[in-house]
């Protein structure tokens, strides 16, 4: 492409920009400094650019761009009134942006430019003077801190309402029983409220270690420069205290090349995942007719383009399906971060969409379960309850009892194994036996053997700190509402 065709597309309105503002000349643009002969190509200029994604970053630019403007009225590097200028100026962006009046196009490269240059259409030259002491490499940090401490606080808001609706079906379900696994094979069975209590217990962690990440998230670099500090007599702290962030970081490179915060998150948000997609699995396997366990409600299922008889659990298979996107995200960022030699690096550049997304994900998944958990699935209690008399669940609790009766574990263990296997080739379960049969067996056996082995005893027994046993399910439930109420 010839020279000059380079610089009419810098110079020419960008395509797809709807912005009534008209864009100011971009001859300043041409190059990008005096440094600079010629004008970036076309395609490598819309290659540098992460306007399209960074714009999401504005409301966070625009604070943190208000705060510098007034530390550096506040320690004389600019007028006060010039200062007062440029918090205007950058609040009228703001305003703009939200009536949907300020929409940069790629020509501006990336948000910290676009506005810098609205800015100066707005104030006149004292535009200009916003970037002394800063550089886009500290703007950059403190911007992706301001976004992501807010996106934690909602993440955290929506596990606390995720954490609720579990709650509410536990408590109702205290003494609804479902059949117990590992392997995948019947084991024991419990309260259903036990089982959801489980799942309480995993988004209470994540919900703690949002609030430990959070921490090092809240950590200012603005002031540390491209990479070195600055010959500017600024005052970091004024700004953190303006942002409310509760430290700075003590050292320039360090502040603007630090990633952990993101890599924290994102596991942060992995775990979250890891949690959401476990439950969707298991409400996938209890919405087949393999287990009947429960019934999905129209608000949250789908049907099929050629099956009229399908209903599909489509939230948490899509719930389970975009885990997969956030452990990406993850992995994405720790491979950007591994090789990088310090400070700053364009691949940082790298670093927001994968954030964006799981922000996003998680968001919108933690939603999407809360609803299917309050208003689209119904337990089906009897069903539920008849599946935990169909099988030997209670086969433990025969070894138990003989054990409590004296009989060494291990040896009532081996006797009931051989019950079992009987009853499976008789075609009987263990509740079928007659007195008789039980004392040939063993002569400890007597009548009340028959409620021992019931599931609604055999669950309330086990009442041990943290087990399914009832008395200790209820404690838990308020212990439970005890943490979401802090
Ligand atoms: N758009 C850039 C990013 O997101 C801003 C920082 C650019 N810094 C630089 N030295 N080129 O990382």
């Amino acid at each position: 492409m010839p020279k000059d065709e380079r610089i009419n597309f810098l110079l020419s309105p960008i395509p797809n920009s709807q912005s009534p503002i008209p864009n100011i000349s971009m001859t300043e643009k041409q190059t990008w400094s005096q440094r600079f002969e010629s004008a970036l190509h076309p395609a490598i200029a819309s290659f540098n650019a992460s306007i399209s994604f960074d714009i999401e970053l504005i409301e966070y630019d625009l604070t943190g761009s208000q705060a510098h403007a007034q530390m550096l009225a506040q320690t004389g590097i600019i007028s006060p009134a010039e200062g007062e200028e440029l918090v205007a100026g950058l609040e009228q962006i703001r305003q703009e942006y939200r009536q949907g009046q300020f929409q940069p196009g790629i020509d501006a490269e990336d948000v910290h430019f676009a506005v810098e240059r609205r800015l100066t259409e707005i104030v006149g030259d004292v535009g200009k003077k916003l970037h002394t002491a800063r550089s886009r490499n500290d703007q950059v940090g403190t911007d992706t801190r301001l976004y992501l401490r807010e996106q934690i606080q909602q993440i955290k808001q929506l596990l606390r309402e995720f954490q609720g609706v579990l709650l509410d079906i536990a408590q109702q379900n205290v003494e609804t029983l479902i059949p117990g696994y590992t392997h995948l094979q019947r084991a024991q069975p419990l309260s259903l409220a036990h089982h959801l209590l489980a799942y309480f217990q995993m988004a209470q962690r994540d919900w703690e270690r949002l609030g430990d990440v959070a921490r090092r998230v809240n950590i200012s670099p603005l002031g540390c420069g491209a990479l070195a500090g600055t010959t500017f007599p600024i005052d970091r702290h004024y700004t953190a205290k303006l942002l409310h962030f509760d430290d700075i970081y003590a050292n320039s490179l360090d502040g603007v090349s630090d990633r952990d915060f993101a890599v924290e998150f994102l596991c942060a948000a992995s775990l979250i995942m890891v949690h959401l997609s476990r439950l969707s699995e298991e409400i996938i396997l209890w919405s087949s007719e393999e287990f009947r366990f429960v019934t999905l409600k129209d608000s949250c299922a789908t049907g099929s383009s050629i099956m009229p008889q399908k209903k599909n659990p489509d939230v948490p298979e899509l719930v389970r399906g975009k885990t997969g996107r956030v452990f990406g995200h993850l992995q994405a960022m720790l491979v950007i971060m591994k090789g990088l030699p310090l400070a700053y690096n364009k691949d940082l550049q790298e670093d927001k969409e994968g954030l964006f997304d799981s922000v996003k994900t998680v968001q919108a998944c933690l939603e999407a379960m809360t609803i299917l958990l309050r208003e689209g699935l119904e337990f089906r209690t009897h069903r539920l309850n008849e599946a935990v008399t169909e099988d030997f669940s209670n086969a433990t609790d025969v070894a138990d009892y003989l054990a409590a009766r004296g009989v060494p574990f291990r040896e009532a263990y081996n006797l009931v194994g051989k019950v079992v296997k009987t009853s499976i080739a008789a075609g009987k379960l263990l509740k079928d036996l007659t007195l008789e049969e039980w004392q040939q067996l063993h002569p400890a056996f007597q009548e009340d053997i028959y409620t021992a082995i019931s599931p609604k005893t055999v669950v309330a027994a086990r009442n041990s700190y943290g087990g399914t046993g009832f008395e200790q399910v209820n404690k838990a439930i308020l212990a439970a509402r005890i943490q979401i109420s802090e």
